[in-house]
């Protein structure tokens, strides 16, 4: 079957036209909370030197790019923190954060300045692509290797495994591996516990939601949960794309989407450049749709918008 019933087609509309693809931006209601701010007698005012302490800080780490502009954005949300815990200045704030030597502090930070925005079939064409022009050539292997790099909250992997699952049948739940890696703990938390709100499911078709999701009593209201076979068929794992990448096999398909928007162009390519060691001949880098690899010199070739190809022939 197609994978978008037409009744799942606005759903994934919705779910496009979300704010993943544009970059942190600091909401309505963040611009209200920052007029807030002197109210409640904090009055934390990010100082211009603060702002390029923390953005060399995020973009030494994380690769994320904070460049000028971002100041409100990073004042509302940091403020928030900070005001939370007690602290008088951004300052203060960014002493605990660097002192920190679990990391806690600093994903909390990196979460606070990204969106961890995704959905199921999120861009459906990508899947699309899968069903159609890729597990038909790498089906009938004993083992296949997907990757999404900056998986979230695990919506984009598990709907990796359904998609597999329809293509391949049952047999897939042995044959396919999935390796999910995202920086932040806090969604890898998440994506394990597998538990999803009714508002998050309203993109996988209801005979999808029979086959691989169940209902727990224990579990709020119309929530589901990902079926144990399937959920076994996902590896997640913490990574930072700007460390060296730890993805074990070569794959047909990497995921990288929606990630490299928080990233400078030359962050972009020296990244794309690594994952590509991880493609097999053939292979696929799928990118988000506000994303483009147009004039990057990384040696893949220009397949569909968003879609890129590593030369070569994907073998069976
Ligand atoms: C908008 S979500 C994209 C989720 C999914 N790929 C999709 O397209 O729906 C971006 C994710 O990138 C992750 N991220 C940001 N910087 C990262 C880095 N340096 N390494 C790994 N993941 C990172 C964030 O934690 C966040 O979960």
């Amino acid at each position: 079957m197609a994978i978008i019933p037409a009744s799942n087609r606005r759903a994934a509309a919705v779910a496009q036209a979300k704010p993943g693809g544009a970059g942190p931006r600091p909401k309505a209601s963040e611009a209200a909370s920052l007029a807030a701010l002197p109210l409640l007698g904090a009055r934390p005012t990010l100082t211009a030197q603060e702002f390029q302490e923390i953005r060399k800080f995020i973009y030494d780490q994380a690769g994320i790019d904070l460049h000028a502009g971002k100041e409100d954005l990073v004042a509302v949300r940091l403020g928030k923190k900070l005001m939370a815990a007690g602290l008088k200045s951004y300052q203060e704030y960014f002493r605990q954060v660097k002192a920190d030597r679990t990391g806690n502090m600093m994903t909390e930070m990196i979460d606070a300045l990204t969106t961890n925005f995704t959905g199921f079939m999120r861009e459906p064409v990508h899947f699309e692509f899968l069903r159609k022009t890729v597990l038909p050539v790498v089906g009938k292997r004993q083992r296949i290797d997907f990757w999404s790099a900056a998986c979230s909250t695990g919506e984009e992997p598990y709907t990796i495994a359904f998609v597999a699952l329809e293509a391949l049948g049952g047999k897939a739940a042995q044959q396919v591996k999935i390796l999910a890696t995202d920086i932040s703990t806090k969604v890898l938390k998440f994506a394990g516990e597998a538990l999803y709100p009714a508002e998050r499911i309203a993109g996988i078709p209801p005979e999808w939601r029979k086959k691989y999701l169940t209902a727990e009593t224990a579990a709020r209201d119309s929530a589901l949960r990902v079926r144990p076979e399937v959920k076994r068929m996902v590896e997640f794992q913490r990574m930072n794309l700007m460390e060296p990448l730890r993805g074990g096999r070569r794959c047909p398909v990497i995921f990288l989407r929606n990630v490299m928007i928080y990233f400078d162009r030359a962050t972009q390519e020296s990244l794309v450049k690594r994952l590509a060691e991880h493609l097999e001949p053939g292979g696929y880098l799928l990118i988000g749709h506000s994303e483009s690899l147009t004039g990057m010199p990384v040696g893949l070739e220009y397949v569909a918008p968003a879609t890129y190809r590593k030369p070569g022939k994907l073998q069976g």
